[in-house]
């Protein structure tokens, strides 16, 4: 039996997260998988309730479930509630103590999906890399990080970059490891003509490729320029390292490649417990809460749906049920229905719940086939 945390959000976050539901359930019914599921309010809506982001009741849930399926937080109903407990903070609050320090966020172009890119057919058709994020350390978290009031009509705000060693080392030896099941190739990012830390991430990695990975080819770029690079001509990459913040915006810029920020999954993962050999992981799409779009049935639920399948793959050993649900979500768009963020010539328009059923509907029928 595995437990799930579901944490639907804010904003759109519930209306993606309820196909995901049903996709639990039906696979529950059809001896597909043996899900166990509680859910919990996490960001604004928590807020509203309970006056903070996330809960003690929550997080102590969220370190003993097998994986947490997270759904999107915050809004501009939330903008002037306190910084310390603004709808993102129980977010960060999961990442950090849970030591989520991994962010997987693979990048793939549907071939149905090549022209609702705003880049060429050829630029992005085929496309698949991953932007793979460090997410416990660096700017997100550093210290000191404060504003201050200097007494003359001025205020200075100060947020702190900061990597140790072992930090750098892990994430680079999870992107080394992910290449080489995949085209073998890392590019490293930082800015090590301006920062420090880029000195430090430069050579750490350098240092690690020397030592442990030879095999697997090794670049560095300097993270604006990889920027330019992943507009350019995305497919030279294969799996992309980075900082927390510069994975912060290269994983958006990474995401309008393959047609919209409503198709880019990802999976935050832990360190292995030597003792009990799990790792904690928690799923999201990239997309965030969309306040604009919410409630009115039109958010694309293939990003929170993919994150599901990145749950089933990596916390759930579940590879198989895993394609099953790609393949299903391919097969979809491959019929032509089209939430509006990827509306082409010709296809059908539907909303999230009819995008829901017909990913469910393909899932069956795969499902069936494969008995
Ligand atoms: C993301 C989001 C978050 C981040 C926000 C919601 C705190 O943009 O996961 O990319 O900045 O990390
Ligand atoms: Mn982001």
């Amino acid at each position: 039996m595995a437990k799930l945390l579901l944490l639907p959000g804010d904003g759109i976050g519930p209306e993606v997260m309820a196909e995901v539901k049903r996709l639990i359930a039906f696979m529950n019914e059809n001896a597909l998988g043996r899900f166990e599921t509680e859910e919990a309010l996490v960001g604004g809506s928590c807020y509203d309730l309970y006056g903070v982001a996330i809960t003690e009741d929550t997080m102590a849930k969220a370190r003993t479930a097998d994986a947490i399926l997270f759904g999107a937080v915050g809004g501009p109903k939330w903008d002037g509630v306190p910084y310390d407990v603004r709808p993102e903070a129980g977010l960060l609050r999961l990442r950090k103590e849970l030591g989520l320090f991994a962010n997987i966020r693979p990048a793939i172009c549907y071939p149905a999906l090549a022209d609702s890119s705003s880049l060429k057919r050829e630029v992005v058709d085929g496309l698949d890399i991953i932007i793979l994020r460090e997410l416990t350390g660096g700017l997100y978290f550093g210290e000191p990080k404060t504003i201050t009031d200097l007494g003359n009509g001025q205020k200075r705000a100060i947020d702190t970059q900061v990597y140790d060693t072992y930090e750098i080392e892990r994430i680079a030896r999870v992107g080394f490891e992910l290449a080489r099941k995949r085209r073998n190739k890392l590019t490293s990012t930082e800015k090590r003509n301006v920062m420090k830390s880029g000195v430090l991430w430069h050579e750490v990695v350098a240092d690690l490729h020397k030592r442990e990975y030879a095999d697997v080819k090794l670049e560095h770029q300097l993270a604006d320029a990889c920027g330019m690079q992943l507009v350019r001509w995305p497919k030279q990459f294969d799996v992309i390292v980075c900082d927390n913040l510069f994975g912060d915006m290269l994983s958006d810029v990474a995401a309008m490649l393959t047609g919209s920020l409503g198709m880019l999954p990802s999976a935050s993962l832990g360190e292995v417990d030597v003792k009990t050999k799990k790792r904690s992981g928690l799923y999201e799409p990239v997309h965030g809460s969309a306040p604009d779009i919410a409630g009115t049935g039109v958010a694309n639920p293939i990003a929170m749906v993919a994150s599901f399948a990145m749950a089933l793959r990596y916390s759930l050993g579940m590879a198989k049920a895993a394609d099953l649900v790609d393949q299903a979500i391919a097969a979809a768009l491959a019929k032509g229905l089209r939430t509006p963020d990827i509306k082409s010539e010709g296809a059908t328009l539907v909303g999230t719940a009819q995008m829901g059923e017909a990913i469910l509907g393909e899932m069956a029928r795969l499902a069936g086939a494969a008995r």
